[in-house]
C-alpha cells in the first residue's frame, strides 16, 4: 500500500514551512494551557488536511516554488486547527476517553477544561488569521466552521430519534467531514491565486475525497483489522447509524428492523449487543456495500484531477485517493 510519507514527498519543504509557522504562531500563556496545547498539537494525527492544502497549492501554482509561501502555511494551519478543535469537542460530546491511541483531552482534564481548550484553539486560529490580513483565505476557510456544527447537531438528533436515512447520512458526513476537506483542497488553490474554476474543481475534489474518507472511517469502526487508536464498535455504543449498518437496515423488513434498532439501543451498555450487531453487519455484507459507495466517491475524485497536467503533485493526489480507500487507520 502507498504510504503517506511517499505521498508527502513532493511537498516536503512546504510542509516543513507550515510546521514551523504553526509552532511559531500557536503559543499559549500559563503552564496549564501550555501543557494542554502541547497535548493537542503533539497528537494531531495524519495531517491529511494540510497535505491537501500543500499538494493543491503546488499543483495550481503558476510557477514552481510559489506554493511555499506564507499564504499556504496559513491556510494549512487554519484548516488543521479547526479540525483539531472539532475533535476535542467531539470527544467531549461522545464522552470518548481515547483518540489516536492516546487519552483524549476530556479524559486527562475533564470535559469543562477540554471544551475551553477547543475554544482557545478556535479563538487563536481566528486571531492569527485576522492579524495576517489574508481576509480572502480567512473567510473562505473559517466561513465554513458552522457547517461542521450543523453536521454534528444533525447526527446527534438522528441518534435520539433513530430515524436515519441514506440521504440524511450523506448530508451529515458532507457537513461534518467532506466540507472541510473541500475547503482544504480549494484553499490551497486560492492561496496561490488559481482561477475561480480551478478553486471550484479543487473544492469538488476535496469533498468527494472527504465523503470517501468518512465512509472509510465508518467502515473501520466495524473492522477487526483497524488500527485507528480508537476502540472498535464505538459508533454502535454511541447509537450511531452509519452506512455499514444503514444498508442492513434498509434491506430489513419491519419486524427485523425493529429488532435491530432495539439491539442498537442496548449497545450503549451491553457488550454482547455490540458483538451481535458487529457480526450481523459483517456477515450480511454491510462493509462490502459501504465500500462500493466509498469507491464511487474515490472514482469521482480521481476523475476531477484529469483536467490537470501529469505532475508529481497530481500523482500524489491520486495516491492520496488510494490511501484513503485502503487505509486501516
Ligand atoms: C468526528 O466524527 C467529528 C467530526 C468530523 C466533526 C466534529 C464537529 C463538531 C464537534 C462541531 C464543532 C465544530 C467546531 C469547528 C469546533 P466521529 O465522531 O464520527 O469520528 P471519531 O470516531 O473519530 O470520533
Ligand atoms: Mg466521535
Amino acid at each position: 500500500m502507498i504510504t503517506l510519507d511517499a505521498i508527502r514527498q513532493p511537498v516536503t519543504k512546504e510542509l516543513e514551512a507550515y510546521e514551523a509557522f504553526l509552532e511559531r504562531q500557536f503559543t499559549a500563556d500559563g503552564d496549564l494551557l501550555n501543557e494542554m496545547l502541547h497535548h493537542a498539537l503533539s497528537s494531531r494525527g495524519k495531517g491529511v488536511r494540510p497535505l491537501l492544502v500543500a499538494l493543491s497549492a503546488a499543483m495550481n501554482a503558476r510557477t514552481s516554488g510559489a506554493a511555499g509561501g506564507q499564504r499556504v502555511s496559513l491556510a494549512a494551519m487554519l484548516v488543521e486547527m479547526i479540525h483539531t478543535a472539532s475533535l476535542i469537542h467531539d470527544d467531549v460530546i461522545d464522552e470518548a476517553d481515547e483518540r489516536r491511541g492516546r487519552p483524549s483531552a476530556n479524559a486527562l482534564w475533564q470535559s469543562r477544561k477540554a471544551v475551553l481548550l477547543g475554544d482557545y484553539i478556535l479563538a487563536r486560529n481566528m486571531a492569527i488569521g485576522l492579524e495576517s490580513g489574508q481576509f480572502d483565505l480567512v473567510s473562505h476557510i473559517c466561513g465554513r466552521m458552522a457547517t461542521l456544527c450543523e453536521g454534528e447537531l444533525l447526527q446527534d438528533d438522528c441518534v435520539s430519534k433513530q430515524n436515519m436515512t441514506r440521504r440524511t447520512y450523506l448530508d451529515i458526513i458532507y457537513k461534518k467531514t467532506a466540507c472541510l476537506l473541500g475547503v482544504s483542497a480549494s484553499s490551497g488553490a486560492l492561496a496561490v491565486g488559481a482561477t475561480r474554476d480551478k478553486v471550484t474543481t479543487m473544492r469538488r475534489f476535496g469533498e468527494a475525497l472527504g465523503m470517501a474518507f468518512q465512509i472509510q472511517d465508518d467502515i473501520l469502526d466495524y473492522s477487526p483489522s483497524a488500527a485507528t487508536g480508537k476502540p472498535l464498535g464505538n459508533d454502535l455504543r454511541e447509537g450511531k447509524i452509519t452506512l455499514p449498518l444503514l444498508v442492513i437496515l434498509d434491506k430489513a423488513d419491519d419486524k427485523r428492523r425493529a429488532y435491530l434498532l432495539e439491539r442498537l439501543k442496548a449497545c450503549h451498555n451491553d457488550e454482547e449487543a455490540v458483538e451481535e450487531m458487529q457480526r450481523i453487519v459483517i456477515d450480511e455484507g454491510g462493509l462490502h456495500e459501504a465500500q462500493a459507495v466509498m469507491q464511487g466517491y474515490i472514482a469521482r475524485a480521481v476523475q476531477l484531477l484529469s483536467e490537470y497536467d501529469d505532475t508529481s503533485y497530481r500523482t500524489s493526489l491520486v495516491h492520496l485517493c488510494s490511501f484513503v480507500a485502503e487505509r486501516n487507520k
